[in-house]
């Protein structure tokens, strides 16, 4: 078994083993880099970040609230656009075209729920406005930035400033601790004491007692609630979901969405949500609908 491998600055923190590979589900067009391009390991990285093996946990202090990097004058800004985006891929039966010139405009602080039938290019879009594939056609304006015409290495740039990542199939870290998993962030940046606002983060997902656990010791919910914490650990202008509950039951899943909207508000993060859950896509302050690739 190879070691795990994450996206450099990918904050989402995207593991890839072996041939199977979430990245891989983003990365399905010709115009993306090969996995040759991401072999860069976090953990490598970051060597410092497995600090904790036998440590005292309390020798770290608990309770710093983070500062959030957006400020009111941010709010109410255009921080995530696409212009004409589309997405076509070659196929034997000919050209596919999975997204058809997406026109959208999302504020800072808005939270959009993307909702539409399995297959009706939803992860596609996701993948593209968070700079993690490139379009066939189209712009993508993030942070103030086009992305579109960047190298990988600029996008993997803006990522790691701007942008975060909860999957549907959490993608922690196996080997990191849950205290581990939601510091790496703050770690890739250079933050002086990752571990306090790890911490404080973990508490807010109310896994305070589960420093020290690692993934496999953890629930589905707990994994997604450390993705959470780590998603918002890298203090991302603009949070993706990608059907955060889609691995889990209501009942659970009704806790992980909870906290994702509270971390949202409290942090005014603009959040681009995935779901099929209609009650969780209501509580977005606006929806988005696709058939077939076509904003309706
Ligand atoms: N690289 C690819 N080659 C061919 N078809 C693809 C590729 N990537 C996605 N698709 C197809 O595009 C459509 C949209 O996929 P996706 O964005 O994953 O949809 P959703 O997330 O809404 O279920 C699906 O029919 C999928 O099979
Ligand atoms: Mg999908």
């Amino acid at each position: 078994m190879p070691p795990e491998v994450v996206s450099p600055l990918t904050l989402a923190l995207t593991t890839c083993q072996d041939n199977f590979c979430s990245v891989n589900f983003f990365r399905r067009s010709s115009t993306q880099p090969s996995s040759r391009w991401i072999p860069y390991a976090a953990l490598i990285l970051s060597p410092k970040t497995k600090i904790f093996e036998g440590s005292d946990p309390e020798l770290f202090e608990t309770g710093s609230k983070i500062e959030s990097q957006n400020n009111k004058d941010f709010m109410n800004r255009v921080v995530l656009s696409a212009e004409k985006l589309t997405k076509v891929v070659p196929s034997n039966d000919g050209d596919i075209v999975i997204l058809d010139g997406i026109d959208l405009e999302i504020n800072a602080g808005e939270s959009v729920a993307v909702v539409g039938a399995s297959g009706s290019g939803k992860t596609t879009l996701l993948g593209l406005l968070a700079s993690l594939d490139s379009p066939s056609r189209g712009k993508v304006f993030l942070a103030g930035e086009e992305i579109t015409n960047m190298d990988e290495e600029s996008r993997a740039d803006l990522r790691g400033k701007h942008v975060g990542f909860v999957f549907q199939s959490f993608q922690l870290l196996s080997s990191l601790t849950a205290l581990e998993n939601v510091m790496l962030p703050g770690e890739l940046k250079g933050e002086s004491n990752p571990a306090e606002e790890a911490k404080f983060l973990l508490a807010r997902v109310g896994l305070e007692n589960r420093h020290n656990h690692y993934p496999k010791q953890l629930s589905g919910g707990e994994q997604q609630r450390v993705a959470l914490a780590r998603a918002f650990a890298s203090k991302p202008t603009i949070l993706f979901a990608d059907e955060p509950t889609g691995n889990l039951d209501t009942v659970t899943g009704q806790k992980v969405i909870d906290r994702l909207f509270d971390l949202n508000e409290e942090f005014a993060t603009t959040l681009v949500l995935v779901t099929h859950d209609d009650r969780l896509a209501l509580r977005c302050d606006r929806i988005i609908e696709l058939i077939a690739g076509r904003i309706v």
